[in-house]
């Protein structure tokens, strides 16, 4: 492996200064040659500084890390979260009839078809209002979850709205009660469902959000538990809440939270949008999945896109990547794949335990453009850190009478791209100053204010359109990506030991924060906070 590492490193010294508009002279058909199909979606990674010996390195690297093997374990149900003694098992909740997936012995497969089956009566009782609430048909729908068990479903729901036509879908995650306060008041609780999803049964957030949903249902409603469902791995703990289990939708150990939408935790979605169009939000990530286990590396989009990204984040050492989605309707898309990507690979030791010797997966973060231009893009242009930017885009929107709108939004995107690749050299924004009747030193200054550097990399993915099959390609695609970076970094990406330490240490200042005990033991700043902060 670790010759792979060093070769990229020489070849990365030999031509980070080059300027990848000089590929483009140098290769007329660059565009087609780095880009890579997913059926009609398109990655195009040729706005980077990759060049044909960087992609075989970068495929060698990966080679030599053993993806193909490791994928093909997951896929397989090996217990590859080892930390957790657990196999890692999304693909299945996707995976066509026919197909057996083995856990200790035992094919899962007709568990998750069971399950989806009774999901789709369920959702579909509930939209057709053969099951009621106290007060007539079901007009709302609250999702109680956090992280893995919100974030999915809430970012779904808004990316799939044309196709909703079920009840109304919120999300209440956070333990600010804030958050219950603001969802539940605009609704009435004698028409409203609500779905306690937790894996664990045991968030803090979510148990404290579910307490308060059922008193606020109580306060309406005679019998709150009837409009209770609920979507765990811990099935005792769902009874002894008091829902009733032909409303528990359970799932197994091996679908980390992170990448749990595809299945139960997907309920809240599935009555919005309908089994059909949950069902094709299924086929396309299946269809992201055949692609990974099939195509050679080179044609492969969740391993060009992971090697991009290892590119600009381990070999370039660019701290952070962008998700720049211009379409509205991905707005949550960034929050999501913080999740997935950051819980997923901000980890400091190697699944081995020894340290790891290079940067973890990167800072994600972003927000749909074009609202982003007229915020942070500043520092993206003419920032001194580069920031590589992932693009999404769609062919067509859903709004056929404002497709001129949906032509804006493309040239924006476009353009920002070609902005970041082309940039505006000093005699430009000289020649400019100069139109404008400036002479001098003041021309100069002005100017060099005025100088876009350019030769910023950037990545666009575009799709024909963000229907509930592309959105489910999309997801695959970036879940595929995580795993590979992370097989390529030695992580175990499907833990989370980070998460813990904050929630210990939440416990132990709740009495703290009550008066019922002292701040002994604890830092000047946390116990002078405490002092202010306490009721
Ligand atoms: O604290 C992190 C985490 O465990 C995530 O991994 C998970 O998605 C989230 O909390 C919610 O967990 P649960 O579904 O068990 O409530």
């Amino acid at each position: 492996m670790g010759h792979h590492w060093d070769a990229l490193k020489t070849h990365h010294d030999g031509v980070a200064q080059r300027h990848i508009l000089d590929l483009f002279a140098a290769e007329p058909d660059r565009a087609h040659r780095f880009s890579a199909r997913a059926g009609a979606m398109l990655f195009d990674y040729s706005k980077t500084n990759i060049d044909a010996e960087g992609r075989a390195l970068l495929i060698a690297l990966a080679e030599g890390a053993g993806v193909a093997a490791k994928r093909d374990a997951m896929f397989a149900g090996e217990k590859i979260n080892d930390t957790e003694g657990r196999a890692v098992l999304h693909t299945a909740l996707r995976a066509p009839e026919g197909v057996k997936v083995m856990v200790d012995g035992k094919d899962v497969m007709p568990g998750v078809h069971e399950t989806l089956a009774r999901m789709a009566a369920f959702a579909e009782d509930v939209r057709s209002a053969r099951i009621r609430g106290q007060g007539g048909a079901i007009t709302d729908v609250v999702n109680i979850g956090i992280g893995g068990s919100d974030l999915g479903p809430a970012m779904a729901s808004i990316a799939l709205s044309p196709y909703a036509d079920g009840p109304r879908v919120h999300f209440i995650s956070n333990v600010d009660g804030a958050h219950a306060a603001d969802i539940l008041r605009g609704l009435n609780p004698e028409t409203t469902l609500v779905i306690v999803a937790s894996k664990t049964f045991t968030t803090i957030e979510t148990m404290t959000n579910a307490d308060t949903a059922k008193r606020w249902m109580a306060s309406k409603v005679a019998n709150p538990a009837a409009q209770f469902a609920a979507v765990s791995t811990a099935l005792d703990k769902t009874t002894a809440y008091g829902i009733d289990p032909a409303r528990v939708f359970g799932f197994e150990d091996w679908v980390g939270g992170r990448y749990s939408m595809w299945g139960p935790i997907g309920l809240s979605l599935m009555i919005a949008i309908g089994p059909e169009s949950f069902g094709d939000f299924l086929a396309g990530g299946r269809d992201m999945d055949e692609r990974f286990l099939h195509e050679p590396f080179e044609e492969n989009m969740p391993v060009m896109l992971a090697l991009v990204g290892i590119w600009h984040n381990q070999i370039c050492g660019h701290a952070t990547r962008a998700v720049l989605p211009y379409d509205q309707r991905l707005s949550r898309l960034p929050a999501y794949l913080q999740q997935l990507e950051m819980e997923s690979n901000g980890k400091r030791v190697a699944i081995d335990g020894a340290d790891l010797v290079r940067n973890s997966g990167p800072v994600v973060w972003g927000e749909p453009g074009t609202n982003g231009q007229h915020a942070f893009y500043q520092l993206i242009h003419q920032g001194t850190r580069v920031v590589p930017c992932e693009f999404l885009v769609a062919k067509e929107g859903h709004e056929p009478d404002l497709a001129h709108q949906h032509l804006l939004l493309v040239s924006n995107c476009l353009a920002q791209s070609e902005a970041l690749l082309r940039g505006r050299s000093l005699d430009e924004a000289r020649a400019i100053m100069a139109k404008k009747g400036l002479t001098g030193a003041e021309l100069d200054r002005q100017a060099r204010h005025r100088v876009f550097p350019g030769n910023r990399p950037t990545t666009t993915l575009a799709y024909p359109k963000l229907t509930p099959f592309t959105l489910g390609q999309i997801i695959a695609l970036y879940e595929h990506r995580v795993f590979v970076e992370g097989v390529i970094l030695g992580i175990n990406s499907f833990d989370q030991w980070g998460v813990e330490l904050g929630k210990e240490l939440a416990l132990a200042l709740q009495p703290v924060l009550e008066g019922k005990a002292g701040t002994e033991g604890k830092d000047g700043s946390t116990a002078a906070l405490v002092d202010y902060l306490k009721p």
